[in-house]
């Protein structure tokens, strides 16, 4: 069975535990809200993003997959006003409310949105492929053919830009790190509650991996350097071109 073949199965045996769990109508209409906590944190993101980004032609052509409700396209598409978008996701309650907010910030006509995961976008070619807050949701086991699905998407020295949650959870400083990932949780409105099972839901629910070895799929995925280029606690960014 090709990669490509386990992730599409894959991906649609997890479709409960990614989207019908977490992203339901209730997330997808207080996600923005409750992530505004993090605004420093995603402008930051943001904004390295498209400096590393600002030589690609002028009408590029990008890919956001796990676009949500939009971030990524909004803050893209301001900073290079003639790039169109694909975005894809999963979650047909966070493309709903990213169609309103593309719609009220006029951008899109410059977008087709996609619902389903990497797979479903059949177009590929593309100058870049952005996802961010992504690859965390997704088993290790499936983390591989997930970049590769992202790397067949892109041409020849097209982009990839990805940041996710990265921690080694047997490493000496996570216990630290937990302890600032809670203070970012707080900020988000977690309860006492939910912060005690943080650490199980990092360990057991999300597909949580160290840097290392995310940068090890990268390369098996056919991207020869990934760079890092970000972290925010435990969030971390890394970008690379295709050969
Ligand atoms: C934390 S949100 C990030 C949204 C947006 N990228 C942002 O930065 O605000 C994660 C998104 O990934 C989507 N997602 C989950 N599993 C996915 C998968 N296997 N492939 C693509 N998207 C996925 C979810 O539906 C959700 O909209």
């Amino acid at each position: 069975m090709s990669a490509k073949d386990r992730y599409n199965i894959t991906m649609t045996r997890h479709a409960s535990f990614s989207t019908s769990h977490f992203f339901n109508q209730d997330m997808a209409e207080a996600y923005d809200q409750r992530n505004s906590g993090l605004k420093p944190i995603s402008d930051s993101l943001h904004f390295l993003m498209a400096l590393l980004l600002k030589d690609l032609p002028r009408d590029a052509r990008a890919l956001c997959v796990g676009v949500g409700t939009g971030a990524e396209i909004l803050s893209l598409a301001k900073a290079f006003p003639d790039w169109t978008f694909v975005g894809v996701d999963p979650s047909a309650e966070m493309l709903s409310v990213g169609r309103h907010r593309l719609e009220q910030a006029r951008v899109l006509d410059r977008c087709e949105l996609i619902h389903g995961y990497a797979d479903a976008v059949t177009e590929t070619g593309f100058d870049v492929v952005v996802t961010l807050l992504v690859a965390h949701f997704i088993k290790r086991d499936d983390r591989p053919a997930f970049y590769a699905a992202l790397h067949d998407r892109l041409k020849s020295g097209g982009r990839l830009v990805s940041a996710e949650i990265s921690c080694d959870l047997e490493g000496a400083e996570f216990p630290a790190m937990l302890e600032d990932w809670k203070s970012i949780q707080t900020l988000m409105g977690a309860t006492p509650e939910s912060l005690g099972k943080l650490e199980d839901m990092l360990r057991s629910v999300l597909g949580v991996v160290p840097p290392s070895e995310t940068e090890a799929m990268w390369q098996a995925a056919g991207f020869p350097l990934p760079v890092p280029f970000f972290q925010a606690f435990m969030i971390r960014g890394w970008h690379a071109a295709r050969r």
